[in-house]
């Protein structure tokens, strides 16, 4: 697939924004990792792995260097990533946003912070009004998200800019996913972020933490 390089912003070191971004250098596209401590020995690791393509930075380091951002900072962070990052770098960008709302202060299995009809997808959108946000790969296990093993699975997506949301099917298929499913506007963000509670009850059921959910049609 004739794919062109570009630059990616991943805004989140934790194992969400190294797989990912692993992923996009496997591709031959070009990396920033963002951390409030870009220079620990964990990403120090991560860019001797992942490469030429790879390097750190701080938020505002990452957004700024990025035509395409990944948001995968912990869900209740978002906003003050957000913040460090500085909204302005986000304005016009594809904004890859894969984030969770879970509510572990009950302990596991985790609930939801919000609510499936205010989610981060939303909250995100409302602070970036001119960023164009596409919620994906927050349903799948980040060992899952490049190169899945199961071939015939089809991601869901949701987000308001149409050509946005073809520039991330892109990216699946160059990923290795057979397609997306488009389930429409960042309004419906919220029910994508309420399949991970699930997630973790399937995972808590059968002891497997590499499962996927799959659209039988
Ligand atoms: N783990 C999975 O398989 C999986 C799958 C799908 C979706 N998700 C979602 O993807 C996101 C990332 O998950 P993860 O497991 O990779 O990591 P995580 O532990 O949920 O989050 C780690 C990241 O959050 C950042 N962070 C935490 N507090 C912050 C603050 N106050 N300000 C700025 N940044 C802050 C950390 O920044 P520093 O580097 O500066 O510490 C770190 O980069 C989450 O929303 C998660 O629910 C996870």
């Amino acid at each position: 697939m004739d794919v062109e390089m570009v630059k990616v912003g991943i805004l989140g070191s934790g194992e969400v924004g190294r797989a990912l971004g692993k992923g996009f250098v496997s591709r031959q596209h070009e990396v920033k990792i963002a951390s409030r401590t870009p220079n620990s020995d964990k990403l120090k690791t991560w860019v001797d792995q992942a490469g030429k393509h790879a390097s750190t930075g701080t938020f505002a380091d990452s957004a700024a260097f990025g035509d395409i951002l990944v948001l995968a900072t912990n869900g209740s962070a978002i906003e003050a990533a957000i913040d460090l990052a500085k909204p302005q770098n986000f304005n016009g960008k594809l904004v890859i946003d894969v984030t969770n709302q879970l509510d572990f202060s009950r302990g596991p299995p985790p609930g939801m912070l919000y609510s499936p009809t205010d989610s981060l997808g939303q909250r995100v959108q409302r602070k970036l009004p001119s960023a164009k946000i596409v919620k994906c790969f927050n349903t799948v296990p980040n060992s899952q998200m490049v190169d899945p093993k199961f071939k015939d699975v089809e991601m869901m997506i949701c987000g308001n800019d149409p050509a946005a949301k073809q520039q991330v099917m892109k990216i699946l298929k160059e990923f290795g996913w057979k397609g997306a499913i488009d389930i429409g506007g960042i309004e419906n963000a919220g029910w994508l972020e309420a399949f991970v509670p699930l997630w973790a009850r399937v995972g808590m059921s059968l002891n497997t933490w590499d499962h996927v959910f799959k659209v039988v049609r």
